[in-house]
């Protein structure tokens, strides 16, 4: 059985009186252990199937299709559940660090909440897994750094924190939305390169949602290419980024060797 398996999966959001799809009939499934990325153009919907498998999409988005975590159904999942599922099963991390830490919270308050909140640890043992989680994302000091707010950390750091946060709850699969997107060219790699010995090193599920294809080779076992709301084509990242079948893997890779010819 799966992990994650998604089945018929479509988004729309209202638009005045109109529905406008942006996910069409996206199925696939995330083994345990296994990295899952999601390419394709922007508006193709790859944040839209991240977002509404614990429900984070806004009102105006209508979800149908199915969704299962284990043998936890998502899409029809009470408020409680989702509470449960929120930052717990399923921890996300996404592209901008400085809009998901709180500003005017500690990191430590912060990474204490998620650890309490999710885990079944108590105060003292919670404090003890805060500094643990952030040696494991390779934060210097980290008893000093529980007293830091977000803002007196750099970038590359406040993402790291971040990373922390969401396996502090000790999720069943990890979403990293464009994880690295916001940050400097030189701190990227540096991220993408802990995710990758994080994931190794915790045997993590992931759900990577990622235009950098050079990202995805790299971590992704296999790869799922979207465009316009549809799931083109999948399949092992070998086989999809090196014999693609579909025209727009095609112009992704085409995109690719424009970008690396310039720089
Ligand atoms: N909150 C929203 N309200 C209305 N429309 C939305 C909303 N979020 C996304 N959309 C629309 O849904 C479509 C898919 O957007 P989505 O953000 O899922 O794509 P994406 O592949 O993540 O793009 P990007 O690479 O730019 O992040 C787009 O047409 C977008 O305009
Ligand atoms: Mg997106």
């Amino acid at each position: 059985m799966a992990l994650l398996s998604v089945e018929h999966l479509s988004v729309s959001y209202r638009h005045r009186d109109t529905l406008v799809r942006a996910v069409d009939d996206v199925s696939f499934v995330i083994e345990a252990g296994e990295v899952l990325a999601l390419v394709g153009e922007s508006g193709s919907g790859k944040s839209s199937v991240a977002l509404a498998l614990a429900r984070l999409l806004p009102p105006r988005a209508v979800i149908s299709g199915r969704a299962a975590l284990k043998e936890t159904s998502l899409l029809d999942a009470s408020e409680e559940t989702l509470r449960a599922i929120r930052g717990g099963t399923i921890a996300y991390v996404f592209q901008d660090p400085a809009t998901s830490l709180n500003p005017v919270m500690t990191i430590g308050a912060q990474l204490l909440e998620a650890i309490v909140w999710h885990t079944p640890a108590g105060h003292e043992e919670a404090r003890r897994l805060a500094v643990w989680w952030l040696r494991q994302v390779g934060i210097p000091m980290p008893e000093l750094r529980l007293r830091a707010y977000p803002h007196q950390l750099s970038g590359g750091m406040q993402q790291r924190v971040c990373l922390a946060m969401a396996l502090a709850a000790r999720p069943s699969l990890l979403v990293a939305d464009e994880p690295t997107t916001a940050l400097d060219v030189t701190i990227q790699v540096q991220i993408l390169r802990l995710l990758r010995d994080l994931q190794r090193r915790l045997n993590l599920s992931v759900l990577l949602i990622s235009h950098d294809l050079t990202v995805v080779e790299r971590i992704a076992h296999r790869v799922g290419v979207m465009s316009g709301g549809r799931l083109a084509e999948s399949g092992a990242v070998d086989q999809v980024l090196h014999r693609p079948a579909h025209a727009a893997t095609q112009a992704l890779l085409r995109a690719r060797s424009a970008m690396s010819f310039k720089t």
